[in-house]
């Protein structure tokens, strides 16, 4: 099992789970099977993710162009979402996560808002893990939207042209009232972002994972994470000083130009 270290876990966690379809394909099943047995996986990293003391896990579970799929597909999808919220009702409110949405949530159709809107409402109050579900969502979408929030301010004298900073447009994103992730997942083999978290991903680390959604378990989970540990964020500044483990450690002055003797191996 791969080791984490409790001290340094990344604050928010982004998850795009994707491979369901090829899941199903690969099995010779139809597209939604693929589906029902990634709202499994869902259940499954959700559990592992508040065990862990995770603080906020952000699951981008449709985007705003995946309406643009065949229609028996989408109404698949929006069923197991309710099914989803329905029997983990209990569970979220136990365990103290706040369920949250981002995304053109007035979209969604009523049998999903009809268990939705009162979750997020009973759950509100939760502190220990805020769990947020990118439904209908696009990060294009978001700053678009943001900026056209601020347009209006500014029309309304309600605000500055100098106050629109960067700062500004972060704080009118639902999506980063958890604050920005420092961690970004996609499952299923493809080495992209689509459309996800666009402005808060500036410094998020990225974990790319082979396992297709369905299969992806606590254990993947804890692989990603321990990536993310191994790593040195800097976000934009210099490095830490070569520490004694380095693989390779320089002396401070400059050697002889034949002379090789300074590349040292360490360890
Ligand atoms: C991700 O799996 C789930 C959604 C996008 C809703 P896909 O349905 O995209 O699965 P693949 O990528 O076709 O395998
Ligand atoms: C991203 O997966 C969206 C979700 C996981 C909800 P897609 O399958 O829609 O993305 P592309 O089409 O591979 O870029
Ligand atoms: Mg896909």
């Amino acid at each position: 099992m791969p080791l984490i270290e409790a001290r340094n876990l990344p604050n928010h966690v982004g998850i795009i789970m994707d491979g369901n379809g090829r899941w199903a394909q690969l099995r010779g099943h139809a597209r939604v099977e693929g589906h029902r047995e990634g709202s499994r996986a869902v259940r499954r990293i959700v559990r592992a993710s508040r065990r862990l003391g995770l603080r906020a896990l952000t699951l981008y579970a449709f985007s705003e162009q995946n309406w643009a799929r065949p229609e028996d597909e989408v109404d698949a999808l929006m069923a197991l979402l309710r099914d989803f919220l329905l029997s983990e009702r209990s569970e979220i409110l136990d365990n103290g996560i706040r369920l949250n949405a981002v995304g053109n949530i007035g979209k969604l159709p009523g049998i999903v808002r009809a268990v939705l809107d009162p979750l997020r409402d009973d759950s509100s109050a939760s502190t220990e893990m805020t769990l947020t579900l990118a439904l209908s969502y696009g990060g294009r979408e978001e700053i678009a939207a943001a900026a056209r929030e601020l347009a209006s301010e500014v029309k309304d004298g309600r605000l500055r042209p100098e106050d629109v900073t960067e700062d500004a447009l972060r704080r009118r994103m639902p999506s980063l009232r958890v604050g920005d992730p420092d961690l970004i997942i996609r499952t299923g083999g493809e080495r992209r972002i689509s459309n996800f978290l666009l402005y808060g991903l500036a410094y998020a680390e990225l974990h790319f994972s082979d396992t297709l959604w369905p299969d992806f378990d606590a254990v993947d989970l804890y692989e990603a994470i321990g990536s993310y540990q191994r790593r040195e964020r800097r976000f934009g500044l210099v490095g830490k000083p070569a520490m004694p483990d380095d693989k390779l450690a320089l002396p401070s002055a400059p050697p002889a130009a034949a002379d090789k003797s300074h590349l040292r191996l360490v360890g």
